[in-house]
């Protein structure tokens, strides 16, 4: 069969719903995934159609239109840009007696039950180029344990320290789904009660090629992507995980991406900041470490606040420096936010409005022989939303600093950069920091790393205070310290 001859006559279907779904391909001329239907087998077939019945051809068509056939944008014009203003690191004690204030409210909140996580690992860790999630890398620097365990045994800390039930809400997507459950599973839910961890499944869009033809995996699938980490929000509500929130008390989330080792979960301070300012969503900064740094940067765009891409900022504004010759636009995005369950229920509830982003890649996929194909050239287009384009709907929002080495390391690639290896490194330098903090002496090399290994178990010590109330001070580093 010829794809461009294809008539839907042609594709013989089991029943109406099924010939429905046949018409809308047509409709939406997309008849070529039919290419192969008199070769497939019952089986493949249904699996054809069931994937295409999920395909929201609407959307499909719209971004077509906009991102395809129209004028290409991919992101929108900005007129303005301005530094936000920042609830700084305190310095000095008028800082110190606000963040305790703050902190205060932010322990009230997490001890009577208010406070959940939501951790977004539906990625595919294309960068890291390993084939399974990147919550299941074993990373800490002598024990070996998981990026998901780290996270697990501080929500676990942080639920003995405040005598409270702290949720844990993973989103996945359904590459790793299956894979992210079973590992939790196999490691009995790294001592967690199942009942207080869930899984809830994002998004996905079809992926298409550069002339808005849907791509094909093979002869019976077409290929898929997830919708972006700006699908938790919609997911948050359409996996009923807003129900259940709401059924727990729960008020405010913490949000945070799974590839940040030092992630400080539900710290109180930043949740007592965006308590009492009545705020909606808030997220966190940390410094950029030069201006060429790819994250991107939170600003005021157009009078609203935002994050800015790497890619979206100018080499001017990249460079644009204060007088005191500090950067700019320095406030890099960690992707920590703080959001308020009715803030999520009321985005889905008035029409869900993020945007999508459009991203060319290469992708594999089968040609119109039925070949499989590796592309060196881009060929496809995903289309994804991205969680920040919330917050110019937040109306009011809290803007903290926190200290990068001791909250922002992410694994994003096998080598070099933000690798296995640099998080490891940093959760060691941040031990030795506590460490020091107590009067231990830890010895640094030319570029400030620690000489030696260090592990510190969050159910030891989520923090240097709680170090410090535990630990033999007279202790002696002598290259490698262990603390479980
Ligand atoms: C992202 C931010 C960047 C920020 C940096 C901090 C975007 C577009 N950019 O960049 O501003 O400085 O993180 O680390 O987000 N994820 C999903 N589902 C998806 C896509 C992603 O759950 O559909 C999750 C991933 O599992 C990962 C996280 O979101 O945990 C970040 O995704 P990634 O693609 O690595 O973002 P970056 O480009 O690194």
């Amino acid at each position: 069969m010829i794809a461009d001859k294809l008539k839907h006559s042609e594709i013989k279907t089991e029943n109406d719903s099924d010939k429905l779904i046949v018409e809308k391909v047509f409709s939406h001329k997309q008849e070529h995934v039919f290419r192969w239907w008199n070769d497939l087998t019952i089986n493949e077939q249904e699996n054809l159609l069931d994937q295409l019945r999920l395909i929201d051809f609407t959307l499909l068509q719209d971004l077509i239109e906009k991102h395809i056939e129209g004028d290409n944008l991919t992101s929108p014009e900005t007129t303005t840009l301005e530094p936000p203003d920042i609830i700084p690191i305190p310095q000095n004690d008028s800082q110190k007696t606000r963040s305790d204030e703050a902190r205060k409210i932010g322990d009230n909140a997490i001890g009577t039950g208010t406070v959940a996580v939501v951790t977004v690992a539906g990625g595919l860790g294309t960068r890291l180029g390993a084939n399974r999630p990147k919550g299941t890398l074993t990373i800490s620097p002598i024990m070996g344990k998981s990026v998901f365990q780290l996270h697990a045994e501080k929500i676990k800390a942080m639920m003995k320290k405040y005598d409270t039930v702290i949720p844990w809400y993973i989103m996945t997507s359904l590459n790793n789904d299956e894979m992210t459950q079973n590992f939790f599973e196999e490691n009995l839910f790294f001592g967690l009660d199942s009942d207080n961890v869930s899984f809830f499944t994002q998004g996905v869009l079809p992926v298409i090629d550069l002339q808005g033809k849907l791509l094909m995996d093979s002869k019976s699938s077409i290929v898929t992507s997830p919708n972006g980490h700006g699908g938790t929000l919609l997911a948050l509500k359409e996996r009923g995980i807003l129900s259940n929130m709401n059924e727990r008390g729960i008020k405010h989330i913490f949000y945070h991406q799974v590839d940040n080792i030092l992630i400080k979960i539900a710290d109180p301070a930043y949740l007592g900041y965006h308590i009492s300012a009545g705020a909606k969503m808030s997220p966190k900064v940390v410094q950029k470490t030069d201006p060429e740094e790819k994250v991107g940067i939170v600003g005021i765009r157009d009078g609203h606040l935002d994050t800015i891409e790497y890619s979206e900022l100018s080499k001017e504004e990249r460079h644009a420096i204060n007088p005191d010759g500090s950067l700019k636009f320095r406030m890099g995005n960690p992707a920590i936010y703080l959001l308020d369950v009715d803030f999520v229920e009321n985005i889905n509830e008035s029409h869900f409005t993020l945007p999508y982003h459009k991203a060319v890649k290469k992708v594999p996929c089968i040609d119109e022989n039925g070949c499989k194909i590796k592309p060196s050239e881009n060929n496809a287009a995903k289309f994804e939303m991205f969680i920040f384009d919330a917050l110019k709907h937040a109306g009011k929002s809290i803007i903290m600093e926190v200290v990068r080495e001791d909250e922002f390391s992410p694994v994003k690639n096998a080598e070099g950069k933000d690798s296995p290896d640099t998080a490891k490194q940093s959760m060691i330098n941040m031990f030795g920091k506590w460490l020091k903090g107590v009067g231990v002496e830890i010895p640094k090399d030319e570029v400030g790393n620690v000489k030696g290994t260090i592990e510190i178990s969050p159910l030891y010590a989520l923090d240097a205070e709680e170090l410090k109330e535990k630990i033999d001070q007279k202790i002696v580093f002598t290259g490698e310290l262990n603390l479980q």
